[in-house]
């Protein structure tokens, strides 16, 4: 296993568009337990491939608190959805920014999991939401690109200054 980087935004990496999965194979397993690892040792609950700069259609999520609910999604597609969601997001390639964006409530996903198995999941509340945000990392969608043109200048003000302190 290994700790992957994270690329952070505004790395025009993050906006590339990833590919399906065409086979479940041992390169997506071990993608799959690489990811989940650096997402335990960020720590975070959720992480697309875009992330980690491998583009293709995966992403890890867990929510709970004891981190021994690791949720694999290959080639994730929305079939249902309702409602209206507000939960308070945040990103591994945004650190320290955390804002609401609008989202569904409860969704239907269908995907494939490590096993190349199809499955399909309903999920409401902060897990709809984490797989909503993971699956616009795969379409190279940041959540902060869903923020006003304001607060979106200021965060990249931010980033900026930091990366002027990091030399
Ligand atoms: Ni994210």
């Amino acid at each position: 296993m290994a700790i992957l980087p994270i690329l952070l935004y505004p790395d025009p990496r993050l906006h590339r568009v990833a590919a399906p999965v065409a086979r479940v194979d041992d390169s997506i397993r071990t993608l799959v337990r690489d990811m989940a690892q650096t997402m335990y040792s960020a720590p975070g609950v959720g992480l697309a491939a875009t992330q980690v700069d491998v583009h293709k259609q995966v992403i890890v999520i867990d929510i709970s608190p004891t981190h021994d609910a690791l949720k694999v999604f290959v080639n994730p597609e929305i079939v249902a959805s309702r409602g209206a969601s507000d939960v308070e997001e945040g990103c591994l390639s945004v650190p320290g920014v955390y804002d609401k964006v609008a989202r569904a409530q409860w969704i239907r996903v269908r995907a494939l999991d490590a096993e190349g198995n199809a499955f399909e999941l309903d999920a409401d509340g902060l897990l709809a939401v984490c797989i909503q945000h993971e699956m616009d990392h795969l379409r190279g969608k940041v959540f902060v690109e869903y923020l006003s043109p304001l607060k979106r200048r200021r965060i990249l003000t931010r980033i900026r200054k930091q990366e002027r302190r990091a030399g």
